[in-house]
């Protein structure tokens, strides 16, 4: 925007931001997760309410504090993501999906322990697909509201990373999207980031790297 970025910029402004990874329980001990740490997430909470923004946070199973002056309401698994997410997003001006979401959750959730003598020497699970989140908040925002999705992708070969940046920003119908190449050793413990912003014609509209906090000054400026 043309207002200065900086202390204050956003107040005003009410951002949802979702962060960290969700956890699909298999039974009441075990369940599927990713290696999402919150950071990122974390580090836009902080920096937008730094600048004056409310904010509500919905944290899935974060490895790091959540910051101060921000609404944080608790969500493990991608059902519970989905429903503090729709309950907070019709008064949101913006809403961030930083939160790694797991794509399929089992089939069914056992009432107790599965027990390796029940079980044998192989143990099949049947994932279904979880609603694309993202994608439906972006298609049902209501006028001015803005949506910025991120993406993880393995891809190391810059011209086809963006390639999938592009597609995936098409697909999910946000007004923005964070890619981020992650890795065994990248993206998500680091305290550090690399991120390509694409607008929703898939135009790069940033290219930054540096903190995860100042990597969420430049995503911000996005919206003073
Ligand atoms: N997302 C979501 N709901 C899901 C899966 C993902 O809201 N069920 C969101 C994430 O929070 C992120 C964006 O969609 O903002 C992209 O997530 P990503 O995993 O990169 O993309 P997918 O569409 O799941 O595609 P894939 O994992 O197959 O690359
Ligand atoms: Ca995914």
């Amino acid at each position: 925007g043309a207002a200065a970025a900086g202390p204050g910029d956003l107040a005003g402004k009410r951002i949802v931001i979702s962060a960290g990874g969700t956890r699909e329980p298999l039974d009441p001990v075990r369940f599927l997760g990713n290696r999402s740490s919150g950071k990122q997430g974390v580090a836009l909470a902080e920096a937008a309410a730094a600048r004056g923004a409310s904010v509500v946070l919905v944290a899935a199973n974060l490895e790091v504090p959540a910051p101060k002056n921000v609404d944080v309401r608790l969500a493990s698994s991608a059902a519970d993501l989905e429903r503090a997410m729709l309950l907070a997003a019709p008064d949101a001006d913006v809403i961030i999906m930083a939160a790694a979401v797991a794509d399929y959750g089992p089939a069914e959730v056992r009432p107790e322990k599965i027990k390796k003598d029940d079980t044998g020497d192989t143990l099949v699970l049947t994932l279904v697909r979880n609603p694309d989140i993202l994608a439906g908040l972006a298609a049902a925002r209501k006028p001015g509201q803005v949506v910025i999705g991120f993406a993880a992708e393995t891809e190391t070969d810059p011209a086809l990373l963006l390639e999938l940046g592009r597609d995936k920003a098409a697909r999910k119908g946000c007004d923005f999207l964070v890619l981020n190449r992650v890795g065994w050793s990248e993206g998500f413990a680091s305290e550090r980031n690399a991120v390509t912003v694409l607008d929703s014609h898939g135009d790069i509209v940033i290219e930054a790297s540096g903190s995860k906090m100042s990597v969420a000054g430049r995503i911000l400026d996005l919206l003073s």
